[in-house]
C-alpha cells in the first residue's frame, strides 16, 4: 500500500499546463484518500471550468496508477475559494518577480518606453498586413470563446480610424472614468471593451488625425484605461504595417500575435510583411489563421471555396509558423455582428482556434495564466 507521501510525490509530477507549476506546490490537492486499492482525489482548479482540466485528470490517473497497489483513481474537480486564490496569488506573485516573462525576454532593446502590463497577464495582438480579412471578427471570436471558457478578457480596438468593435458587441455610450482611469464598457458576457467609437460624440464622426496623434491615443487606450485584472487582453490592429501596429508593438507589452489571412496568394503576399515585421521586432507569433476559407451552401450543404484555393498551410510552414486552422465564411456571423450580438455565435472551428492559441501561449513559455485574486489592492 503506498503511503500518503508516496502518492503526494507522484502527484507532484503533475503540472498545471497553464501555470507551469506542479499541482502539489500550487495547493490544488484538496483531498487524497486511499481505500483498499481505490484512491479518491479532489483537485481544486484555479479557474472555473478550466479547459485544461482533462489534461490534469489524465496525468493524475497515469502517475497514481504507476504505484503498486492502486487499481482505481476517482477524481473530483472543484475550484479554489477566494481565500485559496489569494493565498496562491501571493505565492505566485513572489515567484513572478523572480521570473522573466517571455514578453520581456522577447521585447525590444532597452530604451524603448514600453508601458507596464499591470494586472494583465497575456496581451495578444491580432494582425494582418491585409485589410478586410477578418482581424476584427477573429479578435471578437477569440474574446467570446475565451470568456466562455471562464477567463477575464478585454479588447483594445487599436483601429483608431476604422473602429468597429463596439458595434459588433452592441455597445454604445461614453465610458466614464473612475479614480484609476477610464472604465471600459462591458459586454453582456463580461468582456471589457475600449474602442475609439465609444469615445466619440457620435459613432459616425470621422477621426482625422496624423500618425503621431494616433500613436498617443493608442498608448492612452492602454495606459489610461482601468483594465483591472485580466487573463487576456486582445488588441485588434488596423491593416498594414504602419504607425499603429508599430506603436502597439513598441509601446504595449505584447506577448504574442495571431496573424489572419484569407486563402489568396495576394493576401498571403501582404501578410508576409506582417510576419516579417513581428519577427524583426521579436514579437512571438502564435500562428496563422485562415479566415473565410470555405462556405457551406445553405441549401445543399455543399462546401464552396470562397477564393481560388491557395495553400496557406504550406505558406505557414515555409514561414516557420504554426497553422492555427481554417474558419468558414458564415452568414450567421454577419447577421449577429450587425445586430451587435456576436457573443451569441459559437462554432467548433472558433473553439478549436482558441484551444490552439492557448496551447501555443503555453508553448511559448513564461506566459502564465494566474488566478486573478493576486491583485488584492483593488
Ligand atoms: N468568417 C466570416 N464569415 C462571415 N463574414 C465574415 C467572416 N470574417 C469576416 N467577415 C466579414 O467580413 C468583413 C470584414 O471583416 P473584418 O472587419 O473582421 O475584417 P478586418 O480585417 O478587421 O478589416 P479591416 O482591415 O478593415 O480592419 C466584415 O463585414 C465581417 O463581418
Ligand atoms: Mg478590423
Amino acid at each position: 500500500m503506498p503511503s500518503n507521501e508516496e502518492m503526494m510525490s507522484k502527484l507532484a509530477q503533475v503540472v498545471d499546463p497553464e501555470i507551469g507549476l506542479n499541482i502539489v506546490d500550487l495547493g490544488m490537492v484538496r483531498k487524497l484518500d486511499l481505500r483498499g486499492s481505490n484512491v479518491e482525489v479532489e483537485i481544486a482548479l484555479t479557474v472555473r471550468g478550466c479547459p485544461l482540466a482533462e489534461t490534469i485528470e489524465t496525468d493524475i490517473n497515469r502517475v497514481l496508477q504507476e504505484l503498486p497497489g492502486i487499481s482505481k483513481v476517482s477524481i473530483k474537480m472543484t475550484s479554489m475559494s477566494k481565500e485559496e486564490l489569494n493565498d496562491l496569488g501571493a505565492r505566485l506573485q513572489k515567484m513572478r518577480s523572480e521570473q522573466k516573462s517571455v514578453g520581456k525576454a522577447a521585447g525590444l532593446s532597452a530604451g524603448i518606453d514600453k508601458l507596464e502590463k499591470k494586472g494583465i497577464q497575456n496581451i495578444i495582438a491580432v494582425m494582418s498586413g491585409k485589410g478586410g480579412v477578418g482581424k476584427t471578427y477573429v479578435t471578437a471570436m477569440l474574446a467570446v470563446e475565451l470568456r466562455r471558457q471562464g477567463y477575464e478578457v478585454g479588447i483594445l480596438d487599436a483601429d483608431i480610424t476604422g473602429p468597429s468593435m463596439a458595434k459588433v458587441f452592441g455597445l454604445s455610450g461614453k465610458p466614464f472614468a473612475d479614480n484609476i482611469g477610464v472604465v471600459p464598457k462591458t459586454t453582456e458576457t463580461g468582456i471589457k471593451v475600449i474602442s475609439m467609437n465609444l469615445l466619440l460624440d457620435t459613432p459616425d464622426t470621422p477621426v482625422i488625425w496624423r500618425g503621431p496623434i494616433i500613436n498617443g491615443v493608442i498608448r492612452q487606450l492602454f495606459n489610461d484605461v482601468n483594465w483591472g485584472d485580466l487573463h487576456y487582453l486582445l488588441v485588434d490592429l488596423p491593416p498594414g504595417t504602419g504607425d499603429a501596429p508599430l506603436t502597439v508593438f513598441q509601446s504595449l507589452p505584447v506577448d504574442a500575435v495571431v496573424i489572419v489571412t484569407t486563402p489568396q496568394d495576394l493576401a498571403m503576399l501582404i501578410v508576409k510583411k506582417s510576419i516579417n515585421m513581428t519577427k524583426q521586432l521579436n514579437i512571438p507569433i502564435t500562428g496563422l489563421v485562415e479566415n473565410m476559407s470555405y462556405m457551406k451552401c445553405p441549401h445543399c450543404s455543399e462546401t464552396i471555396q470562397m477564393f481560388q484555393n491557395s495553400d496557406i498551410e504550406s505558406s505557414a510552414k515555409s514561414a516557420n509558423i504554426d497553422f492555427l486552422g481554417k474558419l468558414p465564411f458564415d452568414l450567421e456571423i454577419n447577421k449577429l455582428a450587425d445586430q451587435g450580438k456576436i457573443e451569441k455565435y459559437s462554432s467548433p472551428e472558433t473553439e478549436n482556434l482558441v484551444r490552439k492559441v492557448r496551447s501555443r501561449m503555453v508553448d511559448l513559455g513564461g506566459i502564465t495564466v494566474q488566478p486573478l485574486a493576486w491583485k488584492s489592492s483593488k
